[in-house]
């Protein structure tokens, strides 16, 4: 399944070559494929906030980049309090966004990595070699993921199926090719998968955006569904999975996902579907009890109220969180690429983050 998975990958959505980060622009997406090249901590950290790269583990990888971009920047000024300031890049990059946990997760690995530096070391190609290693250990965790997903879809339902799923969670969201996406692709390759719904997510648009045109560049059978017909799809379409990401995970195992994730499980538990997260370790925060304290960012209101920078709606305010927090006690299985955990509770995930890496 892995040389599978691997000769089916086609879209890529971050590069660092010749000492610049390379983003495939996603909000021009599908129309446009424009790539932006970054060159320093600040403008990495703007990238992030626009949204020209997105998805939980695709913000920490771009962050570990910012990172590097800003510490080459402060060592070619020369100063020997050039560590104290690149505290103010840790900042900046920090302050980007505020919902996925896989940001700080990186921003810490890298903060680490400087700690251990060895006197007479290279910090640059210490710090370069630390994000890519982090691009490379989530490229690996997908890979597991996909295939302890797939395995999941398999032991409960061995008939091809129909899957919901929400937002964008693909190649473009990750270093490899997807969390919930690369379960869903590994299903379709194994013949598991008869046709994805894929929720247009509003407002951002990530579902008919991104996640439609990820899988229909791969052949894989996929409908575009209005948010709100999820409860009806569940009902007449013969649903048997909906399959999201993660932008945090808590110690208990509530979830925050994208906005909507949260009715899909209310909606999946009263219909019998089967509810799966898909994300790697870095997404779980084990500082955080429970779901109640994750930090909900909250958009410019005129994603809601403009269409394609036209003005739509009434003269009116709106309210725009772009992420909410699905309680455990909703979620039939959180797969990571330490392992599975079925009903999650406190226990459970603490016994999973004790775990090695299985690959
Ligand atoms: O606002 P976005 O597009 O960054 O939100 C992305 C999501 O909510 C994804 O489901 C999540 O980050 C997992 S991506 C592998």
């Amino acid at each position: 399944m892995r040389e599978q998975l691997l000769a089916a990958e086609k879209v890529k959505a971050i590069e660092w070559r010749d000492g610049k980060l390379h983003l495939l622009d996603q909000r021009l997406l599908p129309r446009e494929e424009t790539w932006l090249a970054y060159d320093s901590a600040a403008g990495v950290a703007e990238a992030i906030r626009q949204m020209v790269v997105r998805g939980a583990p695709a913000i920490g990888i771009a962050a570990a980049f910012g990172l590097v971009l800003g510490a080459r920047a402060r060592l070619a000024e020369g100063d020997a309090d050039w560590q104290v300031e690149l505290e103010g890049d840790f900042t900046v990059l920090a302050d980007s966004r505020p919902t996925a946990v896989n940001l700080f997760w990186a921003l810490e690995r890298m903060r680490e990595r400087l700690q251990r530096l060895k006197v007479g070391e290279n910090p640059l190609l210490a710090l370069e070699a630390e994000a890519l290693g982090i691009l490379e250990s989530d490229r690996e965790a997908n890979l597991t993921m996909a295939q302890l997903g797939m395995e999941l879809i398999r032991k409960h339902q061995g008939s091809p199926q129909n899957i919901l799923t929400h937002c964008n969670t693909g190649a473009l969201a990750t270093g490899g090719f997807g969390t919930a996406l690369g379960v869903i692709r590994a299903a379709y390759l194994d013949g598991l998968v008869e046709r994805v719904y894929a929720d247009e997510t509003r407002p951002w648009l990530q579902g008919s955006r991104l996640t439609a045109w990820e899988l229909e560049g791969e052949g894989v059978p996929v409908t575009l569904n209005a948010d709100s017909a999820a409860a009806h799809l569940m009902k007449t379409r013969g649903i048997t999975w909906v399959i999201v990401g993660a932008d945090r995970i808590t110690a208990n195992g509530d979830v925050a996902n994208k906005i909507g994730t949260y009715q899909l499980a209310v909606c999946a538990m009263h219909h019998g579907v089967r509810f799966m997260v898909v994300a790697p370790s870095s997404t779980i925060d084990m500082g955080l009890e429970d779901g109640e304290d994750i930090p909900i960012e909250e958009r410019d209101g005129r994603e809601l109220l403009d269409v394609g920078g036209q003005r739509i709606a009434a003269n009116v305010d709106a309210y725009n969180p772009v992420f909410d927090v699905t309680p455990a006690d909703l979620i039939d299985a959180i797969v990571t690429e330490k392992g599975i955990v079925e009903r999650p509770d406190a226990a459970k995930m603490a016994q999973l983050m004790c775990r090695k890496r299985l690959h």
